[in-house]
Formats: C-alpha cells, structure tokens, sequence
C-alpha cells in the first residue's frame, strides 16, 4: 500500500490553489440523474470519491466525459438500472445521495444501506423519514434499502437532527415531486447552499437554501446547464492549520473565506495573522508557536467536525492546553491514539479531548484510519522533529486533492511511496 514520508519541523511558505468542495461535488453529481439533458460541470477535483460516484453513475447508465482538467460533462438521458450496489456505498458512504434522485426520476431505486464506518453508526432514519413523508413505499432487504413511489408528491418535513446529506436527498427528491415540500430543520453547510443553485440552475424552484428551512417547488422537469462547483473549505482550512502548526506563511488562492469564518476565528485565537480577500486567504504565524484553543463542533456555521482532527493536531504543539468536543459523530477521535504515538499529549473524556501542548512531536510511523484523521496526522508529520510514515493513505485521497504536490509546492519535504516499498 503507499505511503506518505515526512521529513517534519520545516515551516510553510508560498501559494497554492484550493480545489472544488469534494462535499458539493458528490451530491451535485447524483443530481446530475434528475435531467434527460445535458450538463456540464466544471471545478470537479480529482478524488477517490469522485471516481466511486463516477463509476455508480455510470453503471446506472449515465453517460459521462472527464477531461484531463477539472470538467465534467454528463448526460442521464437513458437510465439502465436503479440499483447502486454494497460493494461501491461501502467504499463510500455518501452512495446514499442517488437514492432521492433514482427515486424520483424512475419512481423505483435500490441502494445498499452503508452501514457503520470509523467515526460513527452514521445511520440514514432521517433520509428515509423524509422520502416516506413524500410518499415513497420502502422496505429494507437484505442489507438494501428498496423504495418505490410512482410519483412523489410534496410534504413538510421536520428532521430530527441536522444531517447534511439527509437534507441534499430530500432536497434532490422533492425537485421533480409533485407540489411543494418544506424542510424544516435543514442543515445550513454552504454544500447544500451550492447543490440548491446547481439544481435552480436547471429550472428547479428551490428556495431558502443556506437557512434552517428550505421550499422546493416540484417541477415536471429539469433542464441541461453549466455550473460551477464552489471551492472546498474544508481543504482551505486544512491548509491554514499545516501554515500555522509550522509556524509558517501561506497563500491560498480559488476560495472562499467567508464559508469559514468559525475556523479563521479559532485560527486567529491560536495567535495567526489572517488576511483576506473575496477569492484568497492568508495566513502569518510569524513564526510564533501557536496558542491552545478550545473547539466545540456542530453543524454549519459553527466549527465543522471535518476540521476538529486538524485542530487537535494544532493543539498538539500548542503553548497552554486546549478542550475539543465533538458533538456531531460519537466516535470520531481515532487521530488520538496516532498522535500520541508521535507524542501528544491527550486525555479523552467521552466526546471530549484535552490536550496539553508539548514543545515538539517527534515523527514515527503512524496508520491513518478515516479521511480527516489522516490530515491531522499529515500535519504533525510536517510539525514533529525527524520523519513520519503515514500508512493507509488511500483515506486522504479521498479527499484531497495532490496532496503531497500541494504541500510540497509550499516546501514541505514529503513524497509519496509507491506500493511495494
Ligand atoms: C456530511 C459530510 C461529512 C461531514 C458531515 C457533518 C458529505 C458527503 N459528507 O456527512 O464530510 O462530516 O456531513 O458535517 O457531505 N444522522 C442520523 N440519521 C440520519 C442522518 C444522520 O442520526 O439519517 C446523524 C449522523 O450519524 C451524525 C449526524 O447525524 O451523527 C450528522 O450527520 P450528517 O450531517 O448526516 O453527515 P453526512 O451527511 O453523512
């Protein structure tokens, strides 16, 4: 399997561009199912989980082109199945997106329920309360989750609790419904926001997307139409914490600051210099160590939990102490064990972590056991005196883009091992 070497204690210094939100790219695709016409999409980054919605896509029968940048084109006109199969929504967890627009598109779909994975039961009530409401017959059999609905047709909705693409699916369903649906309680995350535009895009009636109720107006149709995904906060903000854990400076370029606010203000709190302009973000630590801060997580716009691992690792370094609580996923703090064996010291409490900074890390070999862990532990490697090897790396791929190329355009020394070695 390959790896990821890091030779550490090196500041980063430079500019790189942040690529397309990986969390609006995937639903965006699965909408993609709702039009017969054509539909082009550009600012797609190159991702594991990219690839898996590609390949469910395609073996429903949607015909799409990637071109060697970051266009996609995509054409749904003739559907051959329902059915999005264990063996790819195990690999990926947000399969679950085809569900609404299969349904709602063919009145009829098939999709293998995801089970539970490193952070948590993740379960999909939520999802299948809501297409209920909307009238969808659906029965759980055999590991797979079968609903059918000849039309759906409008309803109020009130979630549970926030869950993002539990509101994406509903959302995508109660497009081409019949009448109107109101969600209550939607989540708010700027990934719903971009999928609601994507779909208005193609003549859907959707409004109050960004708030905590979303109307959509069901139409007979969709039609073709470009869009353009909008950048990922959550690799932004990966990139500010490795400035600041090495006491660097960096430029990030194609983003948006203001999908981030709560992380640049924990930033600013850990004793950064941050900059910002409508499409960059900088970030000075001034080669000052960090400071500890403490981090609660909860849905949009508070601190997302995809970036309390890479916090934790800030913190790990950090002068004074610092509390993380996470209160969205019940089981998301496999980082811990990883960073103390370069170190760290951290105490966990249930769904809290205390963290006593330590003046330096020191590199070891160290597994990465889900996506955002694996970040944190890539930004100790880059903080801790001598080298890291970072195993199981096909977790980062998923969503980040080129990452070693990335960190390396901003002097990191890190590179990649092939299989094998
Ligand atoms: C999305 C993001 C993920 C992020 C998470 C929280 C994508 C592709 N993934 O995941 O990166 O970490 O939001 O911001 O966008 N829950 C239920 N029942 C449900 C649905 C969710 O109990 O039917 C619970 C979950 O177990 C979790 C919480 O709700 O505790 C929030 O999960 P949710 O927002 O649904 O996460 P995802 O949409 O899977």
């Amino acid at each position: 399997m390959e790896k990821l070497i890091i030779q550490g204690n090196h500041p980063l210094n430079g500019e790189i561009k942040i690529s397309g939100a990986k969390n609006a790219t995937l639903p965006i695709l699965a909408a993609s199912l709702l039009s017969e016409a054509p539909i082009q999409v550009s600012n797609i980054p190159h991702l594991q989980d990219v690839t898996t919605i590609v390949s469910l896509l395609g073996q429903i029968g949607v015909n799409i082109t990637l071109d060697e940048r970051t266009n996609i084109e995509i054409n749904a006109k003739e559907l051959c199945s329902f059915h999005a199969p264990y063996e790819l929504v195990r690999t990926m967890r947000a399969s679950i997106l085809v569900l609404g627009p299969l349904l709602s598109r063919l009145g009829e779909a098939e999709v293998s329920l995801p089970g539970g994975c490193a952070i948590g039961t993740r379960p999909v009530d939520q999802h299948l309360k809501g297409l209920q409401a909307m009238g969808a017959e659906i029965q759980i059999e055999k590991g797979y989750i079968k609903a059918k609905a000849k039309r759906l047709r409008g309803a109020s909705i009130v979630m549970d609790i926030v869950t993002v693409t539990g509101t994406e699916n509903i959302m995508m369903a109660a497009t081409l419904a019949k009448g109107q649906t109101i969600i209550h309680n939607a989540a708010r995350e700027p990934e719903v926001t971009d999928l609601a535009n994507f779909l208005n895009t193609l003549g859907a009636k959707i409004k109050g997307a960004g708030t905590s109720t979303i109307i959509i107006d069901g139409v007979d149709h969709l039609t073709g139409g470009s869009y353009h995904v909008l950048p990922d906060r959550i690799e932004t903000g990966t990139y500010l914490a490795a400035a600041a854990i090495t006491r660097g400076k960096i430029k990030l370029k194609n983003t948006r600051p203001d999908l981030l606010e709560s992380v640049l203000l924990k930033l600013e709190e850990a004793g950064a210099f941050i900059d910002t302009g409508t499409d960059w973000v900088s970030l000075d630590m001034k080669g000052q160590r960090p400071r500890a801060v403490n981090v609660s997580t909860a849905p949009f716009p508070a601190f997302p939990t995809d970036m309390q691992a890479q916090m934790m690792a800030l913190n790990t370094v950090a002068e004074g102490s610092g509390v993380i609580t996470e209160t969205v996923f019940e089981n998301r703090f496999m980082h811990v064990q990883e960073l103390q064996r370069m170190g760290a010291n951290i105490a966990l409490k249930g769904n809290t972590a205390i963290c006593m900074g330590i003046d330096n890390l020191h590199g070891a070999p160290v597994m990465a056991t889900d996506l955002r862990a694996s970040a944190s532990l890539v930004l100790a490697g880059l903080a801790a005196h001598g080298e890291t090897t970072i195993n199981r790396i096909y977790h980062i791929d998923r969503g980040y883009e080129c990452i070693e190329e990335k960190l390396a355009q901003l002097g990191a020394r890190i590179h990649r091992m092939p299989e094998g070695n």
